[in-house]
């Protein structure tokens, strides 16, 4: 769906600038994240690969750590960001793990650091039909 809120740049701006800290000498693909959480703050997270490849956790999955263990359980919007072509899009898993915290309409931003343009979608946009907590009440 075509979204009419606009993207807080300074959520972008704080995964460009947590970017370069991504520990990634095996894919060399630098993630940035940033999360706005509803206590109003910022959390930020890069990717962390390992030599044993399954084990490395991607750049969303870090800021959700920040968030939750700065005892905020409310993602208001995503932004992401890495050096590719196009606008980098989230992986199935993360996408899952971001829904787990966020409302249908919260805003994912994706972008390229070769300002080559971005991609706005809503999480239900990236994840229809999420499997959530309600439906295991
Ligand atoms: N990666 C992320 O951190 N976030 C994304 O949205 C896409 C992929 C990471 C995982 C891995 O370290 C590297 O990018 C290449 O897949």
């Amino acid at each position: 769906m075509p979204q009419t809120k606009t993207p807080d740049p300074a959520l972008m701006a704080a995964a460009a600038e947590i970017r370069p800290r991504a520990y990634a000498p095996y894919s060399g693909f630098a993630v940035g994240a940033a999360l706005r959480g509803a206590d109003g703050q910022i959390y930020q997270g890069v990717n962390v690969e390992n030599a044993a490849y399954p084990q490395g956790t991607c750049a969303e999955a870090g800021a959700i750590s920040a968030m939750i263990a700065a005892g905020c359980r409310e993602i208001l919007e995503v932004a992401v960001i890495a050096d590719s072509p196009v606008p980098v899009a989230p992986c199935g898993g993360c996408r899952q793990k971001l829904r787990e915290f966020s409302k249908d309409e919260v805003l994912i931003t994706m972008a390229t650091t070769r300002g080559t343009g971005q991609a706005i979608l809503s999480m239900a946009d990236i994840l229809p039909g999420a499997f959530v907590k309600s439906a295991m009440e």
